[in-house]
């Protein structure tokens, strides 16, 4: 059985002030026990966040370094740095990072290795964007995302990593890929990578993303290969956020 996780990426939102209120809403919450629940704030705020709410949340960065230790690397933050804190997992190839910074698939692979160096938990982003989906191009590309990916790294290198499937036009957009559009890519990953190992394809949690909220949670989770979500927006209020937890636990 894999355990839902609902990691909640806070981006680049907060000030100390909201932050210390999302976290005073977030500590008063119920959560059901069955469900691993993550926040990913921005690296300002980890330590708050860790020592807030690290006894019930699991605590994630959005990025790494290229390296695990550290170093002569200005403006980069190493993945040791980021366990010494009390991370355990880190987001690798974000689509805003993909896109927007112009992070390679070579630079994420280097990424994803140091996540494991350090002993935290990759969450490998994959998505293709609306032009891929409209010229019937999503599955190549998440195998093309995927594919690269394991040549460099490895398949064993799956065992303690996570897969998040986030169709870029749906990420905070509003628009999400229905239950069934979202199966089948998160089925399709699963096999994959049955194709280069049974045992982690059957164990690796795949989790959607792209405007999830409480609405729509139910729905999605109860998908036989979703098996969780990585939720943006909706994850800046806890009350939300508490309702996306539940609908993974139910
Ligand atoms: P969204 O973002 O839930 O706001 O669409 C998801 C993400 O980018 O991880």
């Amino acid at each position: 059985m894999r355990r839902p996780l609902v990691a909640g990426n806070w981006k680049m939102h907060g000030t100390r002030a909201s932050v210390a209120e999302l976290v005073a809403g977030l500590a008063g919450l119920e959560l059901p026990e069955s469900v691993e629940a993550a926040v990913i704030p921005s690296f300002l705020f980890t330590e708050y966040v860790v020592a807030n709410l690290g006894k019930r949340f699991v605590v994630g960065a959005q990025d790494c370094a290229i390296q695990s230790a550290q170093g002569a690397l200005t403006g980069e933050v190493a993945s040791t740095q980021l366990s010494d804190v009390g991370c355990s997992l880190v987001l690798i190839g974000h689509s805003e990072r993909r896109s927007i910074i112009g992070e390679s698939d070579e630079i994420l692979a280097q990424k994803f290795s140091a996540a494991l160096d350090a002993g935290l938990v990759p969450v490998l982003c994959v998505g293709e964007s609306l032009a891929q989906r409209e010229a019937g191009k999503t599955l190549s590309v998440i195998d093309e995302q995927l594919g690269s990916m394991i040549a460099q790294v490895g398949i064993e290198a799956f065992a303690r990593a996570v897969i998040a499937y986030e169709p870029v036009w749906a990420i905070g957009t509003g628009l999400t890929a229905s239950p069934q559009q979202a199966q089948d890519v998160h089925a399709a990953i699963r096999s994959r990578l049955a194709g280069e190992s049974a045992e982690i394809a059957q164990g690796i949690r795949i989790l959607y993303g792209g405007s999830v909220k409480a609405a729509n949670a139910a729905e999605l989770f109860g998908m036989p290969d979703i098996d969780g979500g990585l939720v943006g927006g909706a994850s800046l209020n806890a009350d939300e956020f508490g309702a996306i937890c539940r609908a993974a636990g139910s």
